[in-house]
């Protein structure tokens, strides 16, 4: 399988605390994996890093054999590398199709943009996009809130608004912060299923962090397990499902809670 990334012992030092302390992966493409570990473990910052958002204190990123470490985020997601956020980041006050026009014009300049929103000079571009955008809606199961406005839909669409919105950007690698939080079982078993499906359409590979161990086990190829900024184990669900340390680091969170 060609490999799409590679990290090599990423690390993040906030003030003294280091929330990643030597992360490696390598990522294939058209595989989905899972990054799981309890409230805190650094897994958020992992993908802040991957994206560039947040630059490593020490390590590497390559993307198909390019360095990307520290690059800046919009360089990143133009080669293909899309992020969602933990919290949901949608423009709020513009319709669901504008949203994914948006997302689509990741490598276009500011003005492209503009134009989306109101100037009427790229018609024929602009209904290209808006057919593409209509299809991502289409395969995220929310076409029918094309007009709406972001912040009226209910909060399960509002997430796959946000998948949505990054596909039209023709990503070759997804990272998804918690998709499915705040979903319920029913609504989270749909997207599981939308994920399979995108990732067939589009052969794209997904890096995803879910707390809901059923979407990561029914979603995920390959699981990277974190505690405290370390990984703790790694490999196929079921591996990970067993792995000692990795039942620890959630029975001691269980107990802690309770
Ligand atoms: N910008 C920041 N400045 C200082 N500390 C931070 C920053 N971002 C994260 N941290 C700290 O780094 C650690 C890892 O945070 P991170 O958000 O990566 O965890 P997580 O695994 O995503 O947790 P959760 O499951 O709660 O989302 C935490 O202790 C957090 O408080
Ligand atoms: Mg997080």
């Amino acid at each position: 399988m060609p490999e799409l990334l590679t990290v090599n012992g990423l690390e993040k030092n906030f003030k003294g605390l280091k929330a990643v302390n030597g992360f490696s992966a390598k990522l294939s493409e058209n595989q989905i994996y899972g990054l799981i570990g309890t409230n805190g473990a650094g897994k958020t910052t992992v993908i802040n890093m991957l994206s560039g958002v947040l630059k490593p204190s020490a390590g590497s990123v390559f993307f198909r054999g390019i360095e990307i470490t520290g690059e800046r985020p919009d360089k990143i997601a133009k080669l293909g590398i899309l992020r969602t956020y933990q919290n949901l980041r949608l423009f709020k006050k513009v319709s669901v199709l504008q949203n994914v026009m948006i997302g689509a014009q990741i490598d276009k300049s500011y003005s492209n943009i503009e134009a989306i929103l109101g100037m009427t000079r790229f018609r024929q571009e602009e209904r290209k996009l808006e057919e593409k955008a209509l299809n991502m809606l289409e395969l995220m199961g929310i076409e029918d809130y094309a007009k709406e406005r972001a912040d009226s839909l209910p909060y399960g669409a509002q997430r796959k608004l946000e998948i949505a919105r990054i596909l039209a950007a023709s990503p070759k690698l997804l990272l998804l912060d918690e998709p499915a939080a705040g979903l319920n079982p029913q609504e989270s078993l749909e997207l599981v299923q939308r994920l399979k499906k995108i990732r067939e359409e589009f052969e794209l590979a997904i890096l995803l962090i879910e707390h809901d161990m059923k979407v990561v086990m029914s979603l995920c190829e390959y699981i990277y397990a974190m505690a405290a900024g370390q990984i703790i184990a790694e490999g196929e669900p079921k591996v990970i499902r067993e792995d000692p340390k990795v039942i620890e680091a959630y029975l001691g969170r269980a107990k802690k809670d309770a």
